[in-house]
């Protein structure tokens, strides 16, 4: 596998949860895996196990390569400072870094200069998001000669982020000006990476049943609507698991207690955590009052701008709100303010902190996740899996796991609405709030939430299945490619 993250060595996302328990469930199933990631700063595990020379146009270097084991996986490091010793993955203040077409595009070759030294061929390449997106381009490009029939694999995280850059680095890159056509590369006047991952694989797939239906629409698909119907039989949508290692109540360390679905008394205690946490009391009446929490990126992909626009109103609901996140400047001050304004009633912490998206999604009663789209999304299974509900809006993976509770029936393990519409939100919210009320209607839909299986045992089967029909020659995309 090629990828920019993957938990616990870098991480902005869900793609770094990802990387970080699939590969090992892959693992458990008699699979061997190997990870190539960036060697950004601060990475200090591995041994250095190498060096590879880069063939990238003008751009050629060296790489040192580190090699890290754990889980029965592999992650090779591959070091090149100028590119990665850097203050942060992508970007910094607001701007992603000038040069991440030649960062990513480095990353891929190597990933396809180590394939080709490697002793045992790889049976599969399995490429995630824009940032390896060339290595199918390089490896159907002329290619080590094992590996030109080698099936590959490419899984859309996130198709809003599609690596588009400007013509001009192809050369730069070590690529032909030929891809810069509506067939390869050319996206738009531009180029674009994903593509490339899109178009040269074998098999694409993207992270839930129901986002791989909707980016085939004018609404969902980001301008690739056509190409990715163009390819619907070679698409396909494999729901994310989630770590049980790491998101588990019945043994989380930053939890004070542990907790499951028959017994919820370590779920009171993490609640009483967070409101001291939070400075609040944490007494019977402060135990009563519903706390939401919200655990995200603030941009808006996450329905951010349905909570700006509700404001004030927010804080009429008679519920407290516990918000973690980093992102977009205004939506960060929407939040402080709301914050300064009744901090009796809101408590915002502007930063990415681990220990405290655990206490959140343990201590919280209600888990909020208004998204615009959502490929898949992570935190509403973490949220049903610790009893604490979400309430979301019913959109690509967050529809496919969430339950909306039926009041008539009493089944359910969330909250759920269509429009996307402050007004659409609000009134669900209002009905969470007043189930909340009804002790054992409550009960029932967080024990449901708790009980559903989302192991990455269910989702890693459903990629080995893939790779056996990538493999047996089942897709139909590249062979046909006019530039392959
Ligand atoms: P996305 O990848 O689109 O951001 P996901 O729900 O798939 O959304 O995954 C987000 C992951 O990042 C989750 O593990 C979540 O807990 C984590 N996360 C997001 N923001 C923060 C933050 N500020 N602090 C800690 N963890 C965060
Ligand atoms: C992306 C998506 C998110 C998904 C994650 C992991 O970041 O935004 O919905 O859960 O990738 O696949």
């Amino acid at each position: 596998m090629v990828a920019s993250e993957a938990a616990p060595f870098a991480k902005t996302g869900g793609l770094a949860d990802v990387l970080g328990a699939l590969p090992r469930a892959l693992s458990q199933l008699g699979h061997s895996v190997d990870v190539v990631l960036p060697r950004y700063r601060g990475i200090t595990a591995g041994k250095p196990i190498g060096r590879l020379l880069v063939p990238q146009g003008e751009l050629g270097a060296a790489a040192a390569v580190f090699s890290h084991c754990d889980g029965g996986v592999q992650t090779l490091f591959v070091e090149h400072p100028a590119y990665f010793d850097r203050e942060s993955l992508y970007g910094e203040g607001g701007q992603d870094y000038h040069d991440n077409a030649a960062r990513f595009g480095f990353l891929s070759r190597a990933a396809v200069e180590w394939a080709a030294i490697y002793p045992e061929p790889y049976d599969v390449i399995h490429v995630h998001d824009w940032q390896a997106g060339l290595v199918p381009v390089f490896l159907r490009q002329g290619g080590a000669p094992v590996y030109r029939r080698v099936p590959v694999i490419c899984t859309i995280h996130n198709l809003a982020y599609q690596g588009v850059f400007d013509p001009d680095w192809l050369p730069q890159l070590g690529l032909r000006s030929s891809l810069m056509s509506p067939d390869a590369l050319e996206f738009w006047g531009r180029i674009s990476l994903l593509k490339g991952g899109i178009v040269f694989s074998d098999l694409v797939t993207t992270v839930s049943p129901r986002y791989a239906m909707e980016i085939q629409t004018p609404e969902y698909g980001c301008g690739f609507e056509g190409l990715l119907q163009s390819r619907s039989r070679d698409l396909v949508g494999i729901l994310n698991g989630i770590d049980y290692d790491q998101w588990d109540p019945a043994r989380d360390p930053y939890l004070p207690q542990p907790f499951d679905a028959s017994r919820l008394d370590g779920k009171t205690a993490a609640k009483r955590a967070l409101l001291e946490r939070a400075g609040w009391s944490a007494d019977e009446a402060g135990l009563r009052r519903p706390l939401i929490g919200l655990v995200s990126r603030m941009v808006d992909q996450k329905g951010f701008n349905l909570l700006t626009e509700l404001g004030d109103t927010l804080l009429t609901l008679g519920a407290r709100f516990v918000v973690l996140g980093t992102g977009e400047r205004r939506y960060e001050d929407f939040w402080r303010a709301l914050a300064a304004k009744s901090p009796g009633c809101v408590f915002a912490n502007i930063g990415f902190d681990e220990e405290m998206a655990h206490a959140i999604e343990g201590g919280a009663d209600l888990f909020l996740m208004p998204s615009r789209f959502e490929p898949c999304g992570l935190n509403q299974m973490y949220s049903q899996r610790y009893g604490t509900v979400p309430v979301v809006r019913s959109v690509g993976g967050l529809s496919d796991t969430v339950q909306n509770f039926n009041r008539a029936t009493g089944a359910g393990t969330g909250f759920a609405f269509d429009e996307y519409a402050a007004s659409a939100l609000l009134d669900t919210l209002r009905r969470a709030l007043r189930t909340y009320e009804d002790r054992d209607a409550w009960r029932r839909v967080q024990r449901a939430g708790m009980q559903q299986d989302f192991s990455w045992d269910r989702s890693a089967r459903e990629y080995v299945g893939l790779y056996e029909r990538a493999g047996s020659g089942g897709a139909q995309g590249r062979a046909a490619h006019p530039s392959t």
